[in-house]
């Protein structure tokens, strides 16, 4: 089977590409490079560089997504706080590629779109655990910006001929997880700041809490939205472990010095209702980050 993976050269991206590569799949990656890494690529992977977002490259998306089954939709400018800093840019990036990916999907006559949507879309809930029927609200740019590709979503279901599904994920950690700058989450921030000798940074009290996801788990969840016979109208299913640590509990597992810094406009709590994943996917989380957390500090040399 022919699927094409859009940000196959990013971290979640590239673990989904050496998973389809595995089942003996041909896999084409679209990707600009401009958080993915080269070093991330599969060789068995067949790979075009360039900007989804920029209209031009339509016919050159289309014609690399001729005869495959699935697009998996994973490129977007995807953290929080820069697009607080940078939301016009982010918002051509996030809104306008994946629109124009959707586009060449459909036109290309591709059977299905699994997205990447973000748990980012639900804001700051009082109530937990967060179910996919909850209110919308999102706290920055990003969340909206990956709200709006659901909603595309759902739209290019109804008016045009192209099964879509989207997969809120809940904090993804793992292989190949960045340790890089603006772009790295928490525990690649933890793990960079501890190889290079310096206390980890905990922003507030350390006591808000996430839903830690292993990033083997979302990639069998692409894998299973991709075949479920249950979706295709654009269904929206959270895809979190559907429990959660704080980041104190994080550093503690990582161990080393601390400091206490700013806080910054964040949800106080993620915690992901994660049945319909169950009862639509068949997906069940398999990895819990206490069993990571050891071999990864002994992979990175802690
Ligand atoms: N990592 C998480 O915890 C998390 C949580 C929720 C949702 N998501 C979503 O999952 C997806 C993958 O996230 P990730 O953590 O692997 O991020 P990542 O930055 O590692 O990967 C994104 C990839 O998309 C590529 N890309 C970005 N803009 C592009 C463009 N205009 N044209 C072509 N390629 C482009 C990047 O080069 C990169 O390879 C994103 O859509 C993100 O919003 C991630």
């Amino acid at each position: 089977m022919k699927y094409v993976v859009v940000g196959g050269a990013g971290f979640i991206g590239s673990n989904l590409v050496d998973k389809l590569i595995e089942n003996e799949n041909e896999v084409v990656i679209i990707d600009n490079f401009s958080t993915g890494k080269k070093s991330n690529l599969n060789p068995k992977a067949s790979v075009l560089e360039l900007d989804m977002s920029i209209i031009p490259n339509y016919d050159k998306i289309v014609n690399c997504m001729k005869g495959a089954d699935t697009v998996f939709m994973l490129a977007a400018k995807a953290r929080v706080q820069p697009s607080i800093e940078n939301p016009l840019e982010y918002e051509i990036n996030n809104t306008i590629g994946t629109l124009n990916i959707l586009k060449c999907a459909s036109d290309a006559k591709v059977r299905r779109f699994v997205y990447s949507a973000s748990s980012s879309a639900y804001g700051d809930s009082k109530v937990m655990p967060l179910v996919e029927t909850m209110r919308i609200n999102p706290l920055s740019p990003y969340g909206a910006q990956k709200y709006y590709g659901e909603v595309m979503c759902s739209v290019f279901s109804h008016i045009y001929n192209i099964e879509t599904v989207c997969l809120r994920y809940f904090n993804v950690y793992g292989e190949r997880q960045n340790l890089d700058g603006a772009y790295a989450l928490v525990i690649g921030i933890f793990a960079s700041q501890l190889l290079s000798g310096k206390p980890m940074t905990i922003r507030g009290d350390g006591e808000q809490r996430r839903d830690f996801t292993y990033v083997g788990d979302v990639v069998n969840a692409n894998v299973l939205a991709s075949t479920s016979k249950n979706v295709g109208n654009g269904e929206v299913i959270n895809i979190g472990n559907g429990d959660n640590r704080s980041i104190n509990q994080i550093a503690d597992m990582l161990g080393g010095s601390r400091v206490y810094i700013d806080p910054v406009i964040e949800p106080k709590e993620t915690l992901a209702d994660n049945s319909l994943a169950k009862k639509l996917l068949g997906w069940e989380p398999k990895q819990v980050i206490e069993n990571w957390i050891p071999g990864y500090k002994k992979d990175i040399g802690l």
